[in-house]
């Protein structure tokens, strides 16, 4: 019996429970990993001011995200492939989540289809868009995505191209993964994830099968995905994807202020400052350090959400601070989800609740909405060690 306390100790369980290269798959960033590991690291240089003797009772950390109630300001980000971290991945997810009271967020590149995630839910969740080159199919994913009652679509605009992670190449990242020696011998320690593969046919990946011409097996799926993402994505693009869409739009992957001027000029109803968790230009800032810029640009005219490093309650509370209406969550999640499928989700979902209601309350506040900058030390007040 494993005592789980936080995200670390998920993530433990996580990395025995789940084979090697869907492990490595999530827990790495592009090249040197300096933006992967500053969107963590980069929280704890952000000190709480610590209040004392004020009333504690009645706490909310109750938002809106888009006018949608969220029981605390949190959404689950997309993450593909979520079905290769346990079997049915996406829904054990999305009813976590749904159960909760936070939104969650379909990949384009998910094992369970939209479909599929729509029928197993009771309330709308929202879908990721990749945009390819194949501008029929993508308009097509939008139709399927609005047909399936969908509440939001969340274009992701910072990965046309690939970062690369080095993991997932000595790895050789497949999905199924390919019965070589090594993998058949990692495998072997992974008998939960095995079982619950066997006993699913949710083993490709669902919005493109039968969509898509000649991707009639997995690994030819793979690399027809990694060249149809289109490199030539603009500006222009969002008019007509939101013009198809016709409902909410966040554009994900915001990390410059200009970028965001143009993304509110485009017509996005939020925006998520994002590095793609430190997967794609390695040397960026982290999104905490970047916040701070893009709110005061846009903060007023779209709602700014913010993910990339969040593995706490506290980490969640320092980016309501500095600006961010809501925070989306990757691998807080995804590590619940390898540990103990829908249940690790819920317990993550939980730890972060109980950790950001308590560190309120530290912070001597009751209401989430009355939270700003002055919960924190600005760094010139405080003695360097
Ligand atoms: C394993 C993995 C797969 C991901 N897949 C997608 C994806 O399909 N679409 C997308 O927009 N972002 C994807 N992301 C990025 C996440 O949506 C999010 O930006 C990132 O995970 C936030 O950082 P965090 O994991 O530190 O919370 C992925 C991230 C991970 C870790």
């Amino acid at each position: 019996m494993t005592t789980i306390t936080c995200i670390d100790d998920l993530q433990r369980l996580a990395r025995r429970r789940v084979p090697k290269m869907f492990y490595d798959y999530a827990d790495s960033g592009s090249w040197t990993e300096s933006t992967y590991r500053a969107n963590h690291s980069d929280f704890d240089t952000i000190k709480f001011r610590q209040r004392v003797m004020v009333d504690m009772a009645g706490r909310s950390v109750k938002c809106e995200m888009l006018g949608q109630p969220c029981s605390m300001p949190v959404a689950l980000a997309p993450v593909g492939l979520t079905g290769m971290q346990h079997a049915d991945g996406e829904i054990h997810a999305a009813r976590a989540a749904e159960k909760f009271g936070v939104p969650f967020t379909l990949s384009t590149m998910s094992i369970c289809s939209i479909e599929d995630v729509a029928e197993h839910t009771n309330s709308p969740f929202w879908f990721q868009l990749y945009v390819m080159r194949d501008r029929d199919y993508v308009g097509r994913l939008i139709d399927r995505a609005r047909a399936a009652g969908c509440s939001a679509l969340v274009l992701t605009a910072d990965l046309q191209i690939l970062g690369q992670r080095h993991k997932d190449i000595i790895n050789g990242m497949t999905v199924p993964p390919r019965p070589t020696v090594r993998n058949l011998i990692n495998l072997a320690t992974k008998w939960r994830w095995v079982l619950g593969m066997l006993r699913t046919q949710r083993r490709t990946f669902g919005n493109i099968a039968g969509h898509v011409k000649d991707a009639s097996n997995l690994s030819s799926l793979s690399a027809w995905t990694a060249s149809q993402f289109d490199p030539s994505l603009s500006w222009d693009d969002v008019r007509w994807i939101k013009e198809r869409w016709g409902g909410k739009l966040i554009i994900k992957g915001i990390l410059d202020p200009e970028d965001a001027e143009a993304a509110v000029n485009a017509g996005a109803d939020g925006i998520i400052v994002s590095n793609h968790g430190g997967r794609q230009l390695d040397g960026a800032p982290s999104s905490i350090r970047a916040l701070p810029a893009i709110v005061s640009a846009v903060g007023e005219r779209t709602e700014v959400y913010l993910d990339g490093g969040i593995r706490s309650g506290q980490d969640i509370l320092k980016a309501v601070a500095l600006g961010a209406k809501s925070v989306f969550i990757g691998r807080a999640f995804i590590y619940g989800l390898g540990a103990m499928g829908e249940k690790g989700v819920t317990i993550a979902l939980n730890t972060l609740y109980k950790e950001l209601d308590t560190t309120l309350a530290l912070c001597g506040l009751r209401d989430i909405q009355d939270v700003d900058t002055k919960i924190l030390w600005q760094d010139s007040q405080l003695m360097h060690p």
